[in-house]
């Protein structure tokens, strides 16, 4: 799986900021309606982006804990959320959250899930430590939604395919209606939020996306070098030339605890 060390927060630190990341970031979290005093939970808080964020929007009577298991993202979230003192960053796993049972009103789990490789015990444990009628959130890539237009289908195929290592499961959303019922919530909603982009701007999810397959394919051994490095060029020849595409659907999934 991909390592969330100092190497990889140094390639998503600018698109993490860029639009297309904010814009997932901020739909997550509306999604959540946080309100003015309640005790929310971010899980796999990573540099603590959004943990800042909710901890403004609950205040000061209220509070975020965000947990991660990276010692990296923890140092990022813990430099970032400093001056806030409303936010306590964890370490822990999902499955087994270092927090008492029920005393969240809400839980927040952005880009997580597909790196958890026991999505039943997660969610089991978030639903011990939601009080009734608390709300969850989370949002997935549905990487089999993946459109990236190529001369080279068959390579593009193989790219993928070795991206598709990175995680534990690729396709979260499909599988969180039923997860979401067996394990004690009410599904309210599945919302979609398509990404598409004609060009390779810096900030954004595709250019991303370009630099960590790369690294994740030739560091990991999974393709020849050299083919790697001929997807990536070709990827940024198409963009020059006007004939990049690139759509891929994220999903947020909206749920209570019963
Ligand atoms: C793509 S980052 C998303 C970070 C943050 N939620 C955001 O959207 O800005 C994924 C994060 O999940 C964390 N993570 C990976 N496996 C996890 C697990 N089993 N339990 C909790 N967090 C995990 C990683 O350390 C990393 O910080």
């Amino acid at each position: 799986m991909l390592k969330f060390d100092s190497q990889t927060l140094e390639l998503i630190n600018v698109s993490y900021r860029g639009t297309d990341i904010t814009r997932r970031r901020m739909e997550n979290m509306a999604a959540l309606v946080p309100k003015p005093g309640e005790r929310l939970l971010d899980l796999g808080c990573g540099q603590g982006l959004m943990t800042e964020e909710l901890a403004r929007a609950v205040g000061p009577t209220g509070e975020v804990i965000g947990v991660d298991p990276s010692p990296d993202m923890r140092a990022e979230a813990e430099t970032r959320c400093a001056a806030q003192p409303n936010i306590r960053i964890l370490d822990g796993n999902a499955g087994e959250l270092p927090v008492e049972d029920g005393s969240f009103d809400g839980a927040v789990s952005l880009q997580v899930f597909e790196y958890v490789s026991d999505i039943a015990s997660a969610l089991a444990d978030l639903q011990r430590k939601l009080r009734p009628g608390g709300r969850l959130v989370i949002g997935d890539m549905q990487w089999d939604t993946l459109s990236w237009a190529s001369d080279d289908p068959d390579r593009m195929q193989r790219m993928r395919l070795a991206w598709e290592r990175h995680v534990a499961e690729p396709n979260v959303p499909a599988l969180l209606p039923s997860a979401l019922e067996t394990a004690g919530f009410h599904l309210v909603e599945m919302r979609p939020l398509p990404f598409t982009a004609v060009d390779l701007r810096p900030d954004g999810l595709p250019f991303m996306m370009l630099h960590l397959m790369r690294g994740y394919a030739i560091q990991n051994e999974l393709l020849p070098a050299e083919e790697v490095e001929a997807w990536f060029e070709e990827q940024q020849e198409r963009s020059r030339e006007g004939r990049f595409f690139f759509s891929l659907t994220h999903f947020i999934a909206v749920a209570i605890r019963r």
